[in-house]
């Protein structure tokens, strides 16, 4: 069990490990794929059980395009089959669920799927699961670019008002908190263009195990290390102990 003190608001997890999890089977990458789902799944009920508001999932990298395509359409053809197949459970466990990314490249049926789904949780008011689908951080930030680019050329914004502030308000995690804690599996110690901006001061936690093994031990070992960690943002450690 993890402690049940010191929990992170704010969960982010890169998924990573389904195409060699297949391999070691013989199976075909797809497979690692959909045994992935379930580990979403156990996840999710975990983030809720051990008291996590914000879990954001990366699921599919904007570098991900240049996978070979069939890959790419069995994927996407998997996120629209998991989508159908798991609303209603989520619903059912008041679970809010939203996506962020390139949604204008995704395929009409699966954005069909996204909006309704992000409907019909809408209103719930339990944990908040993020699902990162055509996502990249450079993306992103590009993205924020604009939207304080164009406020500044129609006059709502002032170059000498953008701060950190105003410019976070444009990206995908605007007005939510910054991922406290960063989990990734499979075995690479790299941000692979994942939340570049909101991850600053995250915790970062990496494990070999590949994703479809992923579960209770693992999630709990990421608690556990993430609750010995002193977070300063900076500061010295005496100041941050002085503060509480
Ligand atoms: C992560 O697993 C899932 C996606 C990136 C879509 P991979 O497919 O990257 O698995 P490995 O890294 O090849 O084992
Ligand atoms: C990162 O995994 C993206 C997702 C898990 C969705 P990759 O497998 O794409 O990362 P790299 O290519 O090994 O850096
Ligand atoms: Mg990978």
């Amino acid at each position: 069990m993890a402690a049940a003190t010191n929990i992170p608001t704010h969960v982010a997890i890169i998924m990573d490990g389904n195409g060699r999890w297949a391999r070691r089977r013989s199976l075909p990458r797809h497979a690692g794929h959909r045994s992935g789902v379930a580990s979403v799944r156990r996840s999710v009920e975990l983030a809720v059980e051990r008291g996590v508001e914000y879990l954001t999932l990366f699921a599919f990298s904007s570098e991900n395009w240049s996978r070979p395509r069939e890959e790419v359409s069995k994927l996407m053809s998997l996120f629209v089959e998991a989508l159908q197949r798991e609303v209603d459970e989520l619903h059912r466990n008041n679970v809010r669920l939203e996506f962020i990314g390139a949604r204008d490249q995704l395929q009409s049926g699966l954005v069909e799927k996204i909006e309704s789904a992000e409907a019909h949780t809408a209103a719930n008011t339990g944990l908040r699961l993020l699902v990162a689908v055509a996502y990249g951080g450079r993306w992103d930030i590009v993205e924020a670019s604009r939207t304080v680019a164009a406020q500044v050329a129609e006059g709502s914004l002032a170059v000498e008002d953008i701060d950190a502030e105003t410019f976070a308000a444009g990206l995908q995690l605007s007005g939510l908190p910054d991922p406290d804690l960063l989990i990734r599996t499979g075995g690479e110690r790299r941000i692979s263009n994942f939340l570049l901006w909101n991850l600053a001061y995250a915790e970062l936690f990496f494990c070999d195990t590949l994703w479809p093994d992923f579960g209770d031990e693992e999630f709990d070992a990421a608690l556990a290390y993430f609750a010995k960690r002193q977070r300063r943002y900076g500061h010295t450690g005496e100041q941050m102990e002085a503060a509480g």
